[in-house]
């Protein structure tokens, strides 16, 4: 058993939206070896956000390179890495000609908002309200059926494809399985998803977990012309194949897992009633809801949490999605300049005491959960001549704490349960103060791990329960528990209030802009 523990490795790769990760962890869930590579994120037109596919395959593969270096280092070697898993960010929409592998369009990334015009279209559709209770979502920006739509609309090379029957379709996951295993020149070429990845395109029945010809068929998709990934579960020794070359030539991918779905795995938020709240790029707050899917009434997704395969139930989500959260301390940093590293940020942002009445609604891609705003904008409250740098980067970080408190709201009353403490982990999470600013702003502990790779960690375990490391969940129960930090809610009750009506009537102001 500890031969187990401390011998076997699983790797994983953590693809998200502004940077590719490769991490090593041991049969305890600690990681021994890492290293991470910041890529292009690309925005050629206001509204736009784009990633280039190769770009994002290369920093992958560069990773895995290097922290093999790093583990060779520690007297390790390939032979201990029992498999691998992949987690990355979610909706974001690759094409590819299968006739040669390579892709036909940049990726179009989740928050990108040139959609809003098809969205717009699609909603006044018959049917479009009763997609939902088949997908889980809404209809808005966000899933990438709209992205998907875009393509075929606008790209030339997408229409002809999808015409010759050569266009392939995939969210992030798809896209670098399928290359990882060889593309194009492998025997078998191998196109999947996982069923968490799959419940973000709006194309796959939340119930069934496969897709559905009335969503193919209100998108307009007709899947004998493209072809679409094949939906398997996020955890299985075969399905996803092997790594075709370099320094993990030969080992098994075995698990796969939208990067929210991955942290509730990684923070082993395993029962009903248990949530966590990622502060990456965005922001996502993801409850256990168990074993059949909740659709929301009070704008909240419903999306499958995980699904382990091989005789278990998959395991449904409640989740509540911030687009704006790091995103906006790096619009402090390189639109702004306000800082040189987003780390100096809780820094100035403590070097005044409060906001001094400043409230900034990031509304960068609109407002995802719970408001569904399509055409809110960007939009700072409440400046005077008293005003600061220190005064915004502070209303930056509180703008993701109180959207967060406006979803345990929704959450509460779409689940009738009220959460007793919030786990956290991601980059934000880092900051003590914005930490401390949630639990004052939404009444309730906050509970940070000392291992913070818990996004890795997810797909590691997935990796790791297809290939023996870890044999059942009950085997994970000691894992990522040591060194946790408790943020207690200590700011007045009515304090927190009067804050929390503030932001509220801001959002109502930033929305109805002209349309563009
Ligand atoms: O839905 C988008 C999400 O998966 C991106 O995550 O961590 O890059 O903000 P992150």
């Amino acid at each position: 058993e500890e031969e187990r523990k401390q011998h076997w490795f699983v790797g994983s790769i953590d693809q998200g939206t502004t940077s590719s990760r490769f991490l090593i962890f041991n049969g305890e869930g600690d990681p021994v070896a890492s290293h991470q590579i910041e890529f292009k994120n690309l925005y050629p037109k206001s509204g736009w956000h784009e990633h280039e596919p190769l770009e994002l395959l290369s920093s992958v593969e560069q990773c895995i390179e290097e922290a093999m270096r790093k583990f060779g280092d520690l007297g390790y070697s390939k032979s201990d890495i029992r498999s691998i898993g992949i987690t990355n960010q979610r909706e974001t929409t690759v094409v590819w000609d299968t006739t040669t592998g390579e892709p036909l369009y940049n990726a179009i990334v989740w928050p990108d908002t040139r959609t809003k015009t098809i969205v717009r279209d699609l909603k006044s559709r018959e049917m479009a309200d009763s997609l939902t209770e088949l997908c889980g979502l809404p209809l808005s920006t966000y899933p990438s059926s709209v992205k998907l739509l875009w393509l075929l609309q606008n790209v030339d090379e997408v229409k002809q494809a999808y015409e010759e029957g050569r266009l392939a379709f995939g969210t992030v996951d798809s896209w670098l399985i399928y290359k990882l295993n060889g593309g194009a020149g492998a025997e078998k070429p191998v196109h999947v998803t996982d069923s968490t990845n799959a419940s973000r395109t709006m194309f796959m029945n939340l119930r069934t977990l496969q897709y559905d010809d009335k969503l193919l068929g209100f998108f307009g998709i007709d899947k004998n012309k493209i072809k679409l990934p094949k939906i398997v579960p996020s955890s299985d020794p075969e399905c996803f194949g092997k790594v075709a070359s370099g320094a993990l030539a030969g080992v098994p991918i075995a698990g796969c897992l939208g990067d929210q779905s991955s942290a509730l795995v990684g923070q082993c938020g395993f029962s009903p009633g248990q949530a966590k709240n990622t502060y990456g790029t965005g922001c996502f707050l993801l409850y256990n809801v168990g074993t059949e899917p909740v659709i929301s009434k009070y704008g909240l997704l419903a999306t499958v949490a995980y699904d382990f395969g091989r005789g278990r139930k998959p395991v449904y989500a409640l989740e509540g999605s911030i687009a704006v959260a790091g995103s906006g301390v790096k619009f402090l940093m390189n639109n702004l300049g306000f800082v040189k590293e987003s780390s100096e940020i809780t820094a100035l942002a403590e070097s005044v005491k409060d906001n001094g009445g400043v409230v900034f609604v990031t509304a960068f891609s609109g407002l995802f959960a719970p408001y569904w705003i399509d055409d809110a904008k960007g939009t700072l409250f409440g400046i005077t001549q008293h005003t600061t740098k220190a005064h915004i980067a502070r209303a930056t970080l509180e703008a993701t704490c109180y959207q967060t408190r406006a979803i345990l709201e929704a959450m509460e009353k779409d689940s009738g349960h009220k959460l007793e403490s919030l786990a956290v982990d991601g980059g934000l999470s880092n900051s003590d103060l914005c930490m401390q600013t949630q639990a004052d702003i939404s009444g309730i502990p906050v509970d940070r791990p000392l291992m913070r790779e818990t996004t890795a960690l997810g797909a590691a375990i997935a990796a790791g329960l297809a290939t023996g490391v870890w044999r059942e969940l009950d085997d994970l129960k000691e894992v990522n528990r040591a060194g946790r930090k408790v943020f207690q809610p200590i700011m007045k009750r009515d304090k927190a209030e009067k804050l929390f009506r503030k932001w509220e009537q801001a959002v109502e102001m930033s929305r109805g802009w002209v349309k563009d």
